[in-house]
């Protein structure tokens, strides 16, 4: 085939192509701008299907039922989930978007529409990641005119997959301490809502869908599968009509949302992203994370360093003596960053004071930070440091101060949780105080690394100033929460950020493209995190996944089954270290030697799972080197009924011309037999196997 043309146009419309899929859209007879076609990439731009036209429909049925509308308004006899909802000055609720021009400009498509009556023109953006086989679609929309428009539903994309076909969805739902499991289920007439209203991405749901025709599995079948880049209330709706055409919606969630567009301004939402894949989940999962790794991050290609976190050892209880006896021996063990988590900052003894005040507490660090860091230092590591800046304790000087700065209704209870109320980001002056409060910190200290955390849902969501446009709090308090994020990684490019929301409750594309890693789970006891940790990997690289190895799991679980499981991604150690025995911590030393070594391959390489841990007791993650000359195997097994037979491991993404070597097999077998005759692991229950894959020749 030809190299891809990233966009095309002719007679049907715009084709827009990437390495292996093409996406076609353009107008039908009826003057409709529709999908035409999403799928594997075909040798010619004739290939590619016209715009399906109107047929014949009853009175009863609506086009959109039928046509796959590309970005359809709420208008007319369209019954089907529209992707834009107004409202005109006079109170007109009907968007009739007409095709104005096309403009491209390399990678990037852009569309206008204006509504046939109202001063209103959206903007449909596309760019093409050819390299990558994603597509990016937002919106913009704009008011033209004189008289505001008010906004109250504005997606980022509708995605069509082709008619027909009984469809499965996958999606990652959970909860708090038990994050992304996989769901899959069938669609069936009718709408699926999967969405977030908790003003972050949330513990529950993630903004991803993948779809296929339920045959697919990690490395065959078509699948289609998208995510919007939003860490606050997002909507995924997947919709299949009574003629099953299958859509899904996705963008900021509509439920309480409104937006008004005075004059002249305009609206942009988050990106989608979407990936087709020929073959399977992992396939498209590779193609996110490489996206993620090269595009999004700040600092998508820096090796992330092993890092020690205080929490679980000290909880609030941190002071200089007891977090320096830590350091020391963390430092032993081959550590490179020591990271002070909660507990440090004024008033702060438990959880109900102290959030808003982020200068050193006098009573645990009389003088300051900065004896520790120097001594942390001096100790060869780095040094890093957990806040909150979203929140606020009752008890602390900032409430005192500004009451008035958090969410709520005048009239209303403040409902607390965890003693702690969410300052109001959509206000500048409250971003400016945080801006400020935490340069501070970063300025004066030597602080590499900050964990940015999170640690409730929002109630009572008021904001007395905003008057009748109270439900734009949703969307600016995220706009609030990138701009301070924003302007701190501006000022201190060298700082490492990790996103925690009581471990995984924001973890989205949005909010990668200021923080490096997410916290992604509470929950570290290493057989839970197994299956949280391949959930996570449907979307996300291993090099964002920051995994402790901790006291949760033993005695029953070993430390080399602990150490395994978190060096499946950013190797990180969170266990009380004086309670490890000499031996624990020379074993554990070995095991952060051991990672330094693979380190590169599992955060910058290519992710392959093997065998399930979400479904198997037994299952297999494999990370090759882009070159494939270099990878690394982790086995586990949890707890199985003896006698148990475990299936043979086939590897993936050797080059099966090439000879390899597998760490405890002697025989150096090529790719192909290591790939299709599988290799056995025997393993009991908790124990684990990491071994090394090296390319060792070509079979000439
Ligand atoms: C929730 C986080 O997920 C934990 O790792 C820890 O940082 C605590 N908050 C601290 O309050």
């Amino acid at each position: 085939m030809p190299n891809p043309t990233p966009i095309c146009q002719n007679d049907h419309g715009w084709v827009i192509e990437t390495r292996t899929t093409a996406y076609a859209l353009g107008m039908n007879s009826a003057g409709m701008l529709a999908h035409r076609y999403w799928g594997a990439r075909l040798p010619r731009l004739e290939d590619y299907p016209p715009a399906p036209t109107p047929i014949e429909w009853a009175s009863f049925n609506g086009a959109a039922s039928i046509i796959p509308l590309e970005y359809p308004g709420y208008a007319g006899t369209d019954y089907t989930e529209p992707c834009l909802k107004v409202a005109f000055a006079d109170h007109v609720r009907d968007v009739v978007l007409r095709f104005d021009r096309a403009d491209i400009e390399g990678d990037m498509l852009t569309l206008t529409l204006k509504d046939a009556h109202y001063p209103l023109t959206v903007q449909l953006h596309y760019q093409t990641h050819v390299e990558y086989d994603l597509i990016a679609r937002w919106v913009t929309v704009i008011n033209a005119g004189d008289a505001p428009i008010r906004l109250e539903r504005v997606a980022s994309a509708q995605w069509h997959v082709p008619f027909g076909g009984d469809y499965q969805l996958t999606h990652l739902s959970g909860k708090w301490y038990d994050e992304m499991h996989l769901r899959r289920e069938p669609l069936l007439p009718g709408v699926k809502v999967i969405e977030s209203r908790r003003i972050t991405t949330s513990h529950q749901h993630s903004p991803f869908f993948a779809i296929d025709r339920g045959h697919a599995d990690e490395t065959t079948g078509e699948v289609w599968l998208g995510v919007l880049a939003w860490s606050g209330n997002w909507k995924l709706m997947a919709e299949v009509t009574e003629f099953a055409s299958t859509r899904v919606s996705i963008g900021i969630n509509d439920w309480d949302f409104e937006w008004t567009l005075k004059a002249g301004e305009r609206f942009t939402t988050p990106y989608s992203l979407g990936a087709y894949s020929a073959a399977g989940y992992g396939n498209a999962s590779r193609a996110l994370h490489d996206f993620i790794r090269d595009t999004v991050l700040p600092h998508g290609r820096t090796p992330h360093k092993v890092l020690y976190n205080s929490w679980e050892a000290t909880f609030f209880a941190v002071d200089e003596p007891s977090q320096i006896r830590l350091a020391e021996l963390a430092a032993e063990m081959g550590v490179e960053l020591f990271v002070m988590d909660d507990g440090w900052f004024r008033g702060r003894s438990l959880d109900n004071a102290g959030l808003g005040d982020w200068t050193p507490d006098p009573v645990k660090f009389p003088n300051g930070l900065n004896p520790l860091i120097a001594r942390v230092n001096a100790l060869g590591m780095d040094f890093g440091l957990w806040i909150e800046p979203e929140m606020v304790n009752p008890d602390s000087d900032l409430y005192r101060a500004h009451p008035d700065w958090a969410i709520h209704f005048p009239t209303r209870q403040h409902t607390q949780m965890r003693s702690q109320l969410i300052l109001n980001l959509g206000r500048e002056d409250v971003q400016d105080n945080l801006i400020a409060q935490i340069d501070w910190l970063l300025t004066h200290h030597n602080i590499t690394f900050i964990k940015w955390d999170m640690n409730r849902n929002v109630s009572e969501p008021g904001w007395a100033e905003l008057g009748e446009h109270q439900r734009e709090l949703w969307v600016r308090y995220v706009q609030g929460v990138y701009r301070v994020w924003g302007t701190l990684r501006e000022r201190h490019p060298q700082v490492i950020w990790q996103s925690c929301s009581g471990g995984g409750g924001r973890a989205d594309l949005g909010i990668l493209r200021f923080a490096d890693q997410v916290w992604i789970s509470d929950n570290t006891e290493p057989t839970a995190r197994l299956g949280i940790q391949e959930g996570y990997s449907m979307v996300f690289p291993a090099n964002t996944m920051e995994a402790w190895v901790t006291d949760s799991g033993a005695p029953y679980v070993p430390l080399s089954f602990r150490f395994h499981v978190s060096m499946c991604g950013s190797l990180g150690v969170g266990g009380h270290l004086l309670h490890w025995t000499p031996e624990q911590r020379a074993e554990a030393a070995e095991h952060v030697a051991r990672y330094k070594a693979i380190r590169e391959i599992v955060q910058f390489g290519d992710q392959y799972r093997l065998i399930s841990a979400q479904a198997n007791a037994f299952s297999a993650v494999q990370y090759m080197s882009k070159d494939k000359t270099e990878g690394v195997l982790f086995a586990f097994r949890t707890h199985l009924p003896t006698p148990a037979i475990l299936p043979p491991i086939t590897l993936q993404g050797l080059d099966p011309e090439a000879i390899y070597e597998i760490e405890g097999f002697e025989q150096p077998r090529s790719g192909a037999a290591w790939m299709h005759a599988g290799l056995r692991i025997e393993l009991h229950d908790y124990q684990s196997a990491l071994r090394s894959i090296r390319r060792v020749g070509t079979n000439s």
